[in-house]
């Protein structure tokens, strides 16, 4: 059966209206990630990937960065511009693979592995990216990992895509044993069972998937990419490999399309903590405030900004 396409609101709501009269008076942009809820990602300025993300904040014109997602990103924003207030909407929204890896514990490693650099994921936080050379995204890891002149590279904190780094350099990846619980469920069984359910579909996956699950995939990108992908096939059906609130903006950028979620649990609980109601107090009580010591974020910013000056 189709993935039932619910039909988009045409009217804003009485809370939507409310946030975008105060976010204007505030001169407020709100950033939200792909996985937002439908709600949240209507009212956004800007919705997309990590890399879009870090983008974006680093060169955006504004008093206020709103964030609509979880606290790596919102930090990365205050890390890439100082200056602005960069507020998160809800203090506990974490990612629970970011908080895998400490900055004692990769201290640990790099001694172990003197003289190998670390390239981190951008789904860690602002310490652990202040001991690193260099971060990535799931849109540009290869890329980075290419970049290095060294042929063995620290990848953390992510195995998965560690391993899809692996498969697709000739370089040695050092990786660390962390993991996204949203992706690393799906199974082989999962792809076989979509592609029986549905066979003219391609299936589209996110790197944070295993690597056996990424070799029975059509496209393995990152979520922006995914969109990219789907808007650029003459293909009319996709099984999509990734959270499940990416599903708004390929429904509503391809409304000739038809998307299958890959597994209807593919959901991010954390992702998911951000309301309306919770952007209108953040912008309300200016709650909450991220705010980046300037030891951490120096170092920090020079692992961002090493992987942003890759085009
Ligand atoms: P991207 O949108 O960069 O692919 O990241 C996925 C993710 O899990 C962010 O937490
Ligand atoms: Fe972290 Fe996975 Fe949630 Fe992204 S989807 S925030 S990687 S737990």
């Amino acid at each position: 059966m189709p993935f039932d396409n619910k039909p988009f609101r045409l009217r804003r709501t009485f809370l939507q209206e409310e946030i975008l009269k105060l976010k204007s008076q505030r001169r407020a942009i709100i950033l939200s990630h792909n996985y937002q809820r439908d709600e949240v990602q209507e009212i956004a300025d800007f919705v997309g990937d990590s890399l879009e993300l870090s983008r974006t904040a680093a060169t955006i014109d504004c008093d206020v960065i709103l964030f609509a997602g979880v606290t790596f990103m919102a930090e990365s924003a205050s890390i890439l511009s100082p200056d602005k207030m960069v507020l998160l909407t809800e203090i506990d929204a974490i990612c629970p693979m970011a908080d895998m890896i400490k900055d004692f514990t990769l201290r640990d490693m790099k001694n172990r592995y003197s003289g190998i650099p670390v390239v981190a994921y951008v789904n860690t936080t602002a310490d652990v990216k202040a001991e690193s050379d260099i971060c990535c995204t799931s849109a540009n890891v290869v890329k980075v990992v290419e970049s290095l002149p060294d042929e063995r590279v620290i990848c953390i904190p992510d195995k998965n895509l560690a391993l899809w780094a692996a498969r697709n350099t000739k370089k040695e990846v050092i990786a660390w044993d962390g993991f996204c619980h949203v992706h690393d469920r799906v199974r082989p069984e999962d792809v076989k069972k979509a592609r029986a359910e549905h066979p003219k579909a391609l299936f589209m996956a996110h790197p944070e998937c295993r690597l056996e699950v990424l070799e029975m995939a059509d496209h393995v990108t990152s979520t922006s990419g995914m969109l990219r992908f789907a808007k650029a096939s003459s293909e009319k059906e996709f099984i999509v490999g990734t959270e499940i609130g990416l599903m708004y903006r390929l429904r509503k950028e391809n409304p000739d399309k038809v998307f299958y979620p890959l597994r209807e649990d593919m959901v991010c609980p954390e992702m998911k903590k951000t309301t309306l109601r919770s952007l209108l107090r953040a912008l309300k009580e200016n709650n909450y405030l991220i705010k980046i010591p300037e030891e951490i974020r120096v170092p920090a910013k020079r692992a961002l900004d090493r992987m942003l000056m890759l085009r």
